[in-house]
């Protein structure tokens, strides 16, 4: 799978009423939406997502804030998905984050940074395949 990215919209960023408004800057920077589905994550799913920062001083952390609530996750699709898509979000940090980006506009910390998206082509497709079967990816 080419061209696709992988995105969820944090329980920060939900639970603060900010999916519409992330959304629009998706669609707006010229991303498809090709999977999209609104969910709660346990902290088992949460844990197994992230699984990658195990090691990390912040896991816990980290688990904790995304089974706190609901979260949106998406595919979505563009020329460059994957790039463009972390050029949209910003810095990780919303501290360092350029204005225009969704992190700017709507992340409050390192941490609850509001949106996610995937790093490279390869693990777009293992997180979106994470989250929808198939027969959910048009
Ligand atoms: P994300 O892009 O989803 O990938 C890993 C997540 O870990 C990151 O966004 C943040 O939510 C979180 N994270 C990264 N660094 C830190 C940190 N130093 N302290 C707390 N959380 C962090």
């Amino acid at each position: 799978m080419t061209d696709r990215t992988f995105t969820m919209i944090k329980p920060d960023a939900t639970q603060n009423g900010h999916t519409g408004g992330i959304l629009e800057m998706i669609n707006a920077a010229g991303f498809r939406i090709v999977a999209m589905k609104m969910t709660h994550l346990s902290e088992a799913k949460a844990g197994e997502f992230y699984a990658i920062h195990k090691e990390r001083p912040f896991y816990g952390e980290l688990v904790e804030f995304m089974s706190r609530g609901p979260i949106t996750a998406a595919i979505l699709e563009k020329e460059n998905a994957v790039e463009d898509f972390r050029k949209l979000i910003g810095a990780t940090n919303p501290a360092n984050a350029e204005e225009g980006t969704i992190r700017k506009k709507y992340a409050t910390s390192i941490g609850e940074n509001a949106v996610h998206g995937s790093d490279s082509d390869e693990n777009a497709a293992v997180e979106g395949n994470f989250f929808f079967s198939k027969l959910e990816q048009f």
